[in-house]
């Protein structure tokens, strides 16, 4: 029996009556959108702004022709509709050359290839996600994190076997299992549920070809006897500092397609906290990201010139089993965007957009576009965007020592780690900055990682990154009033302090913290 996607139906039907968006506008017909402009300023003084994105009811203001030629799209066969009319709006005309563009929606590619890109071109993907999005390596390093951490963290995925070497574990997990058991058999990179069954029978395992074998869930949460999948938008913006964005709309796959948020009120008119479900969801979707740390952020060492150029969006498809404790089916590392009805149209145009603002996409200086055209090394002229490139390269010797010293402190109390807010220097500066800026052109987006209570996290990375412990106390001190921090940096950054200076009362006193 050959299903889609784990026997869900997997077209949507409308259920209810959503705002729809329809692409391109009737011309000439009058139009009364309001108009936006079309940058979104820093917050902090010295800082660069970014392009503003909207969604159909809005239209965006020219820029001056100047910086309007700069708005180039590469587009790729996969570029979904919504992408195409979301980027048209904000101007972007479409460009066939390698050098000019700055923003593409398109495949994932061999790591290698994130050498071409530009310090100011933005690709939809990270090297080596596919840790997480080949349904086969999802599970190889979620259970090497079980092993490590234990079940109590771990325990959130379906037990999942590759064949053909794991094909003597998968038989003994057989025999152990008792009769009417049911396994999902696929192909290790299918997509979409394309080539998926499910079997009963030992006899009815193929044993030729290489495939994933998952035990299916018994006993799901059904609603009105019908089972259902969650699909859940997350959108990581950079891994060094780790930054996930989780969607607060999802769609709900029935036999029809449902808004997350018409679930949540179904569940919450029978009692259910769905407060606590979607806590869960946050927190097996943080520990996912984080099982593909240290192969992503190798692979961005090696092949990536400037953080700035990766940003992804992560469709996870989370079930619910009878106790309503979220289960992760898999990773996906190209959701589509494909919309099929008006509620599809409206949940992914609204995401889209606000990925895009999230994203913050900026005008390039004229010379970076010249410099990757002519194949040189990317200007390093960190001008006024101090928020532009990162470089490690950049670092005065007292910041290295700072950023060396922190990590060290694995099992260091709270109390210890708070004094890496003392005394913040450049990059400290331009680091937070960038993340509250970031924070602040969320939309919809709900910021997961890092949060208030994300330092329980901190442990399940392999190695402790300094710019995780430098926002995961950031947050802690200022969550609960964002106002005070951010005036805070806007007066270092009036000083320009993250723009580096050789006043010593701007640079870590490290000496006092490296007994
Ligand atoms: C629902 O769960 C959340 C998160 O655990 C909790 O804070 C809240 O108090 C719960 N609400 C109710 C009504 O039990
Ligand atoms: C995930 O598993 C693959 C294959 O076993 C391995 O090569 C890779 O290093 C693992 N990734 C992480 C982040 O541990
Ligand atoms: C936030 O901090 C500012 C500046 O210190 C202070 O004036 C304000 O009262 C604080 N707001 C809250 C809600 O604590």
């Amino acid at each position: 029996m050959w299903i889609s996607s784990l026997e869900f139906v997997s077209f949507c039907l409308p259920l209810c009556l959503c705002p729809s968006i329809e692409e391109p506008m009737l011309l000439g017909a009058e139009d009364h959108r309001e108009e936006r402009p079309a940058l979104v300023p820093s917050l902090f003084p010295l800082f660069s702004p970014t392009l503003y994105f909207s969604t159909a009811n809005e239209k965006v203001e020219l820029l001056p022709a100047e910086q309007r030629r700069l708005l180039k799209w590469k587009m790729s066969t996969v570029t979904p509709n919504v992408v195409k009319y979301t980027i048209a709006r904000s101007h972007f005309r479409v460009t066939k050359k390698s050098h000019d563009w700055l923003g593409c929606w398109g495949h994932h590619m061999k790591s290698p290839g994130f050498k071409a890109l530009g310090v100011h071109q933005k690709l939809n993907h990270f090297p080596g996600t596919f840790q997480i999005g080949r349904k086969d390596r999802l599970w190889r390093n979620l259970s090497k994190m079980q092993l490590r951490f234990g079940k109590q963290e771990f325990n959130f995925f379906p037990r999942t076997f590759v064949l053909p070497q794991d094909i003597k574990l998968l038989r003994k997990a057989w025999e152990d299992g008792g009769s009417r058991q049911k396994w999902i058999i696929k192909p290790p990179a299918s997509a979409r549920g394309i080539g998926i069954q499910v079997i009963h029978k030992w006899g009815q395992m193929p044993r030729k070809r290489p495939l994933l074998v998952q035990k299916y869930l018994h006993k799901p949460y059904l609603i009105s006897g019908n089972k259902f999948d969650l699909r859940i938008y997350v959108y990581v913006t950079s891994y060094d500092p780790l930054r996930i964005y989780i969607f607060s709309d999802g769609l709900v796959r029935f036999a029809s397609c449902k808004a997350l948020k018409a679930l949540w009120q179904y569940l919450g008119s029978k009692g259910i906290n769905t407060t606590l479900i979607w806590e869960k969801i946050k927190d097996i979707i943080i520990k996912t990201v984080i099982a593909s740390d240290p192969y992503v952020n190798n692979l961005m060492k090696m092949h990536v010139r400037s953080p700035y150029s990766c940003h992804e969006l992560f469709g996870f498809d989370i079930m619910l089993d009878e106790n309503l404790k979220p289960w992760i089916l898999e990773v996906n590392i190209s959701p589509s965007l494909h919309s099929n009805t008006a509620l599809d149209a409206s949940i992914k145009g609204q995401m889209i957009r606000d990925l895009l603002n999230l994203a913050g996409f900026r005008i390039p200086q004229r010379e970076d576009v010249v410099a990757a055209c002519s194949s040189a090394t990317s200007s390093t002229s960190s001008v006024c965007g101090g928020n532009r490139e990162r470089t490690k390269l950049d670092l005065s010797a007292d910041e290295k020592v700072k950023q060396a010293f922190y990590p060290t402190q694995r099992y260091a109390d709270q109390d210890f780690l708070s004094t890496v807010l003392e005394v913040l220097t450049p990059e400290d500066v331009r680091a937070l900055a960038e993340s509250e800026d970031e924070m602040n052109r969320r939309g919809e987006f709900e910021r997961i990682f890092p949060s208030p209570s994300s330092s329980r996290y901190l442990r399940f990375f392999e190695s402790l990154r300094y710019l995780n412990i430098l926002l995961d106390q950031w947050e802690q001190k200022y969550w609960n009033n964002r106002t005070k921090g951010i005036s805070l940096l806007r007066s270092l950054c009036q000083d320009g302090i993250h723009l580096g200076t050789s006043d010593p009362a701007h640079i870590v006193r490290n000496g006092q913290r490296m007994k």
